[in-house]
């Protein structure tokens, strides 16, 4: 969409007459037009108006939205724009470079669920492999064409009665500012996409580089150096064994334990692949470097590669009763855990033993499959800090204790300021910010949609899965779950769809009591609870292909609708159906049958 290109929102243009003379031929497609009083559309039933979609963001989601729309809606029928503020598309992968960075969901299921990579070169894919992959599947389907990089969308402004998002752009690098308008709005911003410094006085005083995991400084070697590196979550997980053969010395700083589990998908991993292999007995590795043989067979037989996801899925998917506090499989995975870590500390090592491991059960935070994690911990080279962090000064890190801890360089695993709610300004029709409207909650009905913000729909928002498995299927779940709602748009009339409240008091209602008994209320502090030990928490109760189930097909009993005219039935037009227009035999008679095969009308 052209910056300029603001006309057609109003009704003006896109038709050549009022009301009731909208053109009827099959394959063009105008704006909506408002009108009062109701007449008959002269349109064949359910005719699309043309859509206008913006989407914030080319990450996975946004990459998935552009190939789902080509795919499910009426070619012709929509403009659609990514706006993405980075230089490139890729989102998470582009941004996350530090050293190790890898996906801990086994390559085969980070595809997306359609279009499968036979030849991922590990079990688990690095971040350069998942960066290429995503670049790849731009190429392949196409949708370059709609992206528009270096353009961060700073505001959006609902017009109710025109029906449309006003949005106001930045290029980041003139950093003039422009508009844009849409009927649907997509927050494709992610959830792990604003990384924050650590809130640590005197972080910036320090005369050595400091660098944050998701914002890493390749300019900076790390041989011989003297490293502090702060956190215990996933990154650091992947960062500390990556760094410790380079450093000459590393202190890890640990505020708190974590459960540093076996692989996501070990089964396979194990059966089919490392039980086979030269290597499948060291302790630590739970790495698996595909052969040229293995990823061909991958190529040419694809019930096997089918088969082989789908087994590694399965198993993600069945272990979802871990989550519930005192379940044998929670009790199970404690003591399994718990032997495997004590093991790979090796002997003595007690304080850190007793410090590592937490008290609250397996997954109350998000557990890291550690290859390699506990084994350089109790390298000679290594040195576990614990407890809270007082300051930094321009020579180094002082612990709580009042030590200072020289260093040459300080790494922050620190996380991100997790996406509970946009990062830009989203403004409803009443005047009100999202901030304003949800106070200090969250309010999204299923991940997705917020009341009084309609036609917005945000992908895997707080509430989704984001603790078990491979988000993908999640994220395009959710796409396509926008995209059904787009058409019921633009088929029906409809100038603004918001969820109602009910139905998010519901789904909460449901997700409080369904989370008295996980082990996610335990005492950690996680992100799944904006960072806080007590909080609601805001993950999907139940597993991945519990979630999908349930998006599947909106519930549009839940969503409160305002029409563009006077009548909720002008879409059924003139009496006449597409297959009118074209002359298609068979589209004039799709239910006379041999069989009672499904049938429907274009
Ligand atoms: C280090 C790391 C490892 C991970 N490992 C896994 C894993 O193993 N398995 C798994 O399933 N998931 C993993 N994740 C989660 C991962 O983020 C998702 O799987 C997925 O990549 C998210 O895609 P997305 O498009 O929703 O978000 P992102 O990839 O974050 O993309 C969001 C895009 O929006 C853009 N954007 C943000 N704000 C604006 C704005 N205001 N204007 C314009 N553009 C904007 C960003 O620049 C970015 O390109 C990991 C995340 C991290 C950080
Ligand atoms: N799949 C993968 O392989 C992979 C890899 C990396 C990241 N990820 C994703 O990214 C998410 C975030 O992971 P992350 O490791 O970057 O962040 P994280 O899980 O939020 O962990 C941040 C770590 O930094 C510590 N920390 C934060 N502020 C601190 C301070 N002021 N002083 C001392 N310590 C401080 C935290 O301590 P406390 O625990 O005490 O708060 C925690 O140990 C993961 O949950 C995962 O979803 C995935």
């Amino acid at each position: 969409m052209s910056p300029s290109a603001t006309n057609g929102a109003n009704g003006t243009n896109g038709t050549n007459g009022t009301n009731g003379t909208v053109a009827n031929d099959a394959n063009t497609f105008s704006y909506p037009e408002m009108a009062t009083p109701y007449r008959v559309l002269q349109q064949y039933h359910s005719k699309p108006t043309k859509l206008r979609v913006a989407c914030i963001g080319a990450g996975a989601s946004g990459i998935c939205l552009a190939y789902k729309m080509e795919k499910m809606m009426v070619p012709g029928s929509f403009e659609l724009v990514l706006y993405e503020k980075n230089e490139v598309p890729g989102g998470t992968w582009v941004e996350n470079t530090y050293p190790g960075v890898a996906c801990d969901i086994p390559a085969h299921l980070y595809t997306f669920s359609w279009d499968p990579k036979p030849d991922w070169s590990n079990y688990y894919a690095y971040g350069g492999e998942i960066r290429k992959y995503f670049d790849n599947c731009i190429e392949r389907f196409g949708t370059r064409k709609y992206i528009k990089v270096n353009t961060r969308v700073i505001e959006a402004r609902w017009d109710e009665d025109r029906g449309v998002w006003n949005i106001t752009l930045e290029d980041q690098q003139t950093r003039e500012q422009w508009k844009d308008w849409a009927h649907v709005l997509i927050n494709g911003t992610g959830i792990l996409n604003n990384w924050v410094w650590p809130d640590i006085e005197g972080l910036h005083d320090f005369e050595g580089p400091v660098m944050h995991s998701a914002h890493w400084d390749h300019g900076v070697s790390f041989e011989g150096k003297s490293v502090g590196v702060i956190g215990t979550g996933s990154t650091s997980v992947q960062i500390v064994p990556s760094l410790q053969p380079v450093v000459k010395d590393m202190k890890v700083f640990m505020r708190s334990s974590t459960w540093v589990s076996p692989p996501f998908g070990a089964g396979v991993l194990n059966d089919d692949l490392l039980s086979k292999s030269s290597t499948g007995g060291e302790d630590s590795k739970r790495q698996y470097t595909f052969s040229q043989e293995e990823k061909d067979k991958f190529a040419n037989d694809p019930a096997y590669h089918l088969q082989f996801r789908r087994r590694i899925e399965a198993e993600i998917n069945s272990l979802f009763g871990m989550y519930q506090q005192g379940s044998a499989m929670s009790e199970h995975f404690r003591k399994v855990i718990t032997e495997e870590m004590t093991r790979r500390l090796g002997p003595g090592n007690e304080k850190l033993k007793e410090f590592i491991i937490p008290k609250w059960a397996p997954g109350c935070r998000r557990i890291s499959p550690g290859d390699g994690y506990l084994e350089a911990l109790v390298k000679p080279n290594v040195e576990p800090v614990f407890g809270p962090l007082k300051n930094v000064t321009k020579e180094g890190i002082v612990t709580a204790d009042g030590k200072l801890h020289k260093l040459d360089i300080i790494v922050c695993a620190t996380g991100f300021k997790v996406a509970f709610r946009p990062a830009f300004k989203l403004i409803n029709g009443a005047g009100q910010t999202l901030d304003e409207d949800w106070g200090d909650k969250v309010n999204l009905y299923l991940g997705v949609s917020a009341p009084r913000f309609p036609n917005y729909y945000t992908i895997v928002g707080p509430g989704a899965t984001w603790s078990s498995g491979t988000l993908l299927p999640s994220i395009e779940t959710t796409v396509e779950y926008s995209i059904k709602m787009m058409k019921k748009i633009q088929h029906e009339n409809i100038r603004s769809i918001d969820v109602q409240q009910e139905a998010v008091d519901d789904i909460y209602a449901h997700f409080d009591e369904f989370h008295k008994t996980t082990v996610f209320q335990e005492e950690c502090r996680s992100w799944f609870k904006d960072g806080k030990i007590k909080n609601r928490i805001y993950l999907w109760p139940g597993c991945t292909i519990h979630f999908l189930k349930t998006i599947k097909a909106p519930r549009f009993e839940d969503y409160n609708i305002r029409y563009r005219y006077g009548n909720r039935f002008a879409y059924l037009g003139n009496g006449e159906v597409k297959a009118n227009v074209t002359g298609d035999v068979n589209g004039l008679a799709t239910y006379v049958r041999n069989n009672d095969e499904e049938w429907d009308v274009e």
